[in-house]
């Protein structure tokens, strides 16, 4: 019979694949908190207008990368493409604003979108989100790129850079925007990409991160968006970079640094990595004034975050067995007369907080000891018809092969000292 394979692009995580991702969110549940952030944890499905009203129907994942489909009932429905929407409508659905000024909120979980899957691209992937909505500060800003690279910093990731620019605000980037799209009409069409001359009449900004190679020569000269910005979002910007630099944050200023879902105002940054290939950006985030209100919610500003789960799995420094406990026991019985015997003994050792396998069927000392090693046991426990009638179990010390007999009712206290 042919058999059946996951979804291209959708990935098995094996307990070595997940010990990373649980050290990830055990990191971020050990960060986050300390900033204030608690746990939100949204629906994975969405009505699909919530995706086009706040991430963009210019942008690439409206147009291009959702899993869109109606229900029974021909209602558009979309699996999450990020999770920024989601918590933005929960925030708004709850009234939260109402209880408290300033609401901070972190979500882990998968995301789905339909990109062409590469290294570091799956179309089911996790994120690490995190969403600080109400205050309008640049210190806000400053703090939640701090928790950011705190947070990455517990990972042991090889070389990450941080990057940072500032889009402007509805009162200076229109004008920008108009400076821009001059410029760009002055150039010889020719040497820009489809893609390119298409935004530029759309969304000219994008124009500045398209990752083509003769678009980006061509567009080298382009007019800085920080040189034309209000007096407002400089001042904004300057506040966050000054307490970065106090906090020995480093960073650079990415003038390319536009991100891809149109919500964006003021600040914008990305965690880059120069060591998985095309897909380098591991972290993405920035503040988003207008996103609120433009769902129908009130008018509170906010700034956030997400880290791709997998990209930060590939930079991790240790592979997923180091993350793995290692089992206290393998236990075994040598007689099927001793089984009843193993099983009550391994139910004790795991109620004292001990952990591993229990063989079920009768081996061979041989075979006891292969399966012992093989599981990466602290201690292999052998059950025979002796142990059995005199109370004891062997406990051999896998790490320099002693054994000896012990009483069964002190067996957990041995293995624990
Ligand atoms: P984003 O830049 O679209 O931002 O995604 C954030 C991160 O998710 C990326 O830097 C990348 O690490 C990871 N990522 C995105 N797509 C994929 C994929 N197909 N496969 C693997 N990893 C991927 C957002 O999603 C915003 N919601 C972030 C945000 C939160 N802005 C404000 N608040």
């Amino acid at each position: 019979m042919a058999q059946i394979q996951a979804i291209k692009g959708f990935a098995d995580l094996f307990p070595e694949d997940s010990a990373l991702f649980l050290r990830m969110e055990q990191a971020a549940r050990e960060v986050f908190p300390r900033y204030a952030f608690g746990e939100l944890r949204t629906p994975l499905l969405e009505y699909t207008d919530l995706f086009r009203r706040s991430i963009g129907t210019e942008t690439d994942v409206v147009q291009k990368e959702m899993y869109t489909f109606a229900d029974s009932k021909e209602r558009s429905m979309t699996l999450r493409p990020e999770a920024t929407a989601g918590v933005m409508r929960a925030y708004i659905e709850h009234g939260v604003h109402a209880r408290e000024a300033v609401s901070k909120f972190f979500t882990i979980g998968p995301m789905f979108r339909h990109e062409r899957p590469q290294k570091g691209r799956m179309r089911q992937f996790h994120q690490i989100n995190c969403e600080c909505l109400g205050p309008r500060e640049a210190e806000a800003d400053a703090e939640i790129i701090c928790m950011l690279m705190e947070f990455l910093g517990r990972l042991n990731l090889g070389d990450i850079t941080l990057q940072i620019n500032s889009l402007g605000c509805p009162n200076c980037r229109p004008a920008y925007r108009k400076i821009l799209r001059d410029w760009l009409e002055s150039l010889d069409p020719a040497g820009l990409c489809e893609d390119c001359r298409r935004r530029m009449e759309t969304n000219p900004l994008r124009v500045l991160d398209c990752k083509v190679p003769t678009c980006r020569e061509n567009t080298a000269r382009a007019p800085v968006m920080l040189e034309h910005q209000c007096p407002e979002c400089s001042a904004h910007l300057d506040t966050v970079l000054r307490h970065l630099r106090a906090q020995g944050v480093s960073f650079e200023i990415n003038h390319r640094l536009v991100r891809g879902l149109d919500y964006y105002t003021r600040t914008t940054f990305e965690v880059v990595s120069g060591s998985i290939g095309a897909q380098g950006s591991v972290a993405g985030g920035g503040r988003y004034d207008g996103l609120i209100s433009s769902l129908g919610g009130p008018d509170v500003p906010g700034i956030g975050f997400a880290c791709g789960m997998e990209r930060l799995a590939l930079l991790m420094r240790e592979d997923g067995e180091h993350f793995l406990s290692r089992p206290d026991f393998y236990l075994a019985s040598l007689d099927d007369s001793c089984r009843d015997a193993a099983f009550e003994l391994a139910q004790i050792l795991r109620g004292a907080g001990l952990g591993g396998t229990l063989a079920f069927e009768t081996r061979s000392m041989k075979s006891a000891m292969r399966q012992a090693d093989k599981s990466r046991a602290r201690f292999a426990l052998i059950l025979g018809p002796d142990e059995l009638a005199a109370g004891t179990v062997a406990v051999r010390n896998m790490e320099n092969g002693e054994q000896r007999a012990v009483s069964r009712a002190e067996a957990a206290g041995a293995l624990k000292a």
